[in-house]
């Protein structure tokens, strides 16, 4: 528990993906597919894949600590730790397993689990521990591996994913708050059009008793539902978040969607009147990393020198649920 504070910062950023690197030419070697499809439909050139020495937390506590010295404050001065993914190294959570990496014994950490919408929806559930002045410093972190979890003979999802993770320090501040706004969504009557599901085999115990192990099954997704759901809900979202604080269009310095197809983050700036030239993007050399891909995108933008303090920056994260979630914010 800690003092409070009557707004939030975004303090600091880092992020971290997994060295290997394999590119379109290289998944035509796998399935079906061409460079030339893959990236005229979603923009994707290579994504990063995680071997068996790099882990989730592996990857989430170097992204972790660059966001910690960023934000010029120690790992045992953070609160709580928010780890938004839906492929933990252990299914009971990683973020504890993040905690004692990093060495914010202070901290209390809890995995938060909606998919590629996973990291705005952390952010705005940071802020609430926040606002309400029971926590000061929150660790957020984005990161998946879904590159363990896709059908490798599916061409349809396998060229899509990447691994990866990213994070970002929010802090209570006395004024001026810089979170301006947000909302959130699901829509379970959707929820067949992205699945990475539990299947099981029955296995007698006792008489008229038996046990269902199994594991979880690969990927599944209707491509193009999913993409009309985006194009369709993600522009609203932000619309709402612009109209609860006044902002137009104008007022909007970059555009940082989740990285799942380039088409929709240009359709989603079409639609919403925002110049192309705003939108972070990195989906040529990351693909779709799920929860990672806001901070990731994020994270090489600021050191790029690209978002500046003070930039307004709308987010939107979008995915399996259905999820979708939007946040506007200043940046620092
Ligand atoms: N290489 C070559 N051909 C392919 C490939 C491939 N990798 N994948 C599909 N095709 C073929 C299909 O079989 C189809 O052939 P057909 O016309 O003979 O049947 C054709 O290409 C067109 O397929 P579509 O599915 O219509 O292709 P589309 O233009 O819709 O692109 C894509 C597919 C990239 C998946 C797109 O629909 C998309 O981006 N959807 C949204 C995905 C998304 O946003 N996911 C977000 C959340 S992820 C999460 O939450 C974990």
């Amino acid at each position: 528990m800690n003092n409070t504070g009557a707004g939030i910062a975004i303090t600091g950023c880092g992020s971290a993906a997994p060295k290997a690197i394999l590119s379109n030419n290289n998944l035509a070697q796998i399935v079906e597919t061409s460079d030339e499809w893959i990236a005229s439909r979603t923009g994707m050139k290579n994504r990063h894949i995680a071997s068996n020495t790099e882990s989730l937390s592996q990857l989430s506590a170097i992204a972790a600590q660059q966001a910690i010295a960023m934000a010029g404050i120690a790992p045992t001065d953070i609160d709580l730790i928010i780890l938004a993914t839906s492929t933990p190294d252990d299914l009971f959570g990683s973020a504890c397993k993040v905690q004692g990496l990093i060495g914010a014994t202070r901290a209390v950490a809890f995995d938060l689990t909606a998919a590629c919408s996973g990291f705005v929806f952390a952010l705005i559930t940071a802020a609430q521990f926040i606002r309400t002045g029971v926590h000061k410093n929150v660790l957020v972190i984005g990161a998946d591996v879904l590159s363990r979890w896709v059908d490798w003979s599916d061409r349809t999802t396998c060229v899509l994913f990447g691994d990866g993770a990213g994070a970002v320090v929010c802090q209570g501040i006395p004024e001026g708050d810089r979170l301006l706004a947000c909302e959130m969504y699901s829509d379970g009557s959707q929820n067949d059009n992205l699945n990475l599901s539990y299947q099981s085999q029955s296995q007698p115990l006792v008489a008229d008793l038996t046990n269902e192990s199994g594991t979880y099954q690969p990927i599944t997704m209707n491509g193009r539902e999913v993409y009309r759901f985006a194009v369709a809900k993600v522009p609203e979202a932000i619309e709402k978040a612009m109209f609860r604080t006044n902002l137009t269009a104008e007022d909007i310095d970059w555009l940082l969607l989740h990285q799942a197809n380039q088409r929709i983050m240009d359709a989603v700036a079409k639609r919403l009147k925002i110049p192309q030239s705003k939108i972070l993007s990195n989906i040529a050399e990351y693909g779709n990393t799920s929860a990672a891909s806001i901070p990731l995108a994020l994270d090489a933008a600021v050191r790029e020198g690209k978002v500046k303090p003070g930039d307004t920056i709308a987010a939107s994260g979008f995915g399996a649920g259905l999820t979708w979630a939007s946040a506007i914010f200043k940046w620092k």
